[in-house]
């Protein structure tokens, strides 16, 4: 387990922290299914479910962001492509080889880390901002 849910993790905005907490369970899943000793294709389709989970999180927030006209949507938004490309490039290293499951492992744990530092700072402002515009 990479991190836990902690309630400083909430930024008081309902479905974005529901989704936060299954991206925060979905990228624990990579580190249970390297801890496990899972075959690469499971240990490939935890990242996948990750990507893929983590595509419409990012979804949900940039159409807040995109329809209240929240002023730092485009570095927001830089910052959302950015861990999507990491995490593909992680996963495609991977699945040809390049790297063991052990550097799955690190690189998941600094998404892991990267995240929780989004949430609380990043996604903790747009909150402010969307806050009283969104339920
Ligand atoms: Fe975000």
């Amino acid at each position: 387990m990479y991190t836990e849910w902690t309630p400083e993790m909430s930024v008081g905005i309902g479905d974005i922290d529901v989704q936060h907490r299954k991206m925060v369970r979905k990228i624990n899943e990579i580190s249970e299914a390297v801890d496990a000793e899972k075959s690469k294709e499971e240990i490939l389709e935890a990242i996948k479910f990750f990507e893929v989970y983590s595509e419409e999180h990012f979804k949900t927030e940039e159409g807040y962001m995109h329809v209240y006209g929240y002023p730092e949507f485009p570095g927001h938004q830089k910052e959302h492509a950015q861990i999507m490309a990491d995490m593909a490039e992680l996963r495609e290293k991977f699945n040809q080889g390049k790297i063991t499951e052990k550097e799955v492992y690190e690189g998941s744990r600094r998404v892991a880390e990267w995240f929780v530092a989004h949430m609380k700072l990043v996604d903790g402002r747009m909150a402010v901002f969307l806050r009283g515009k969104v339920k």
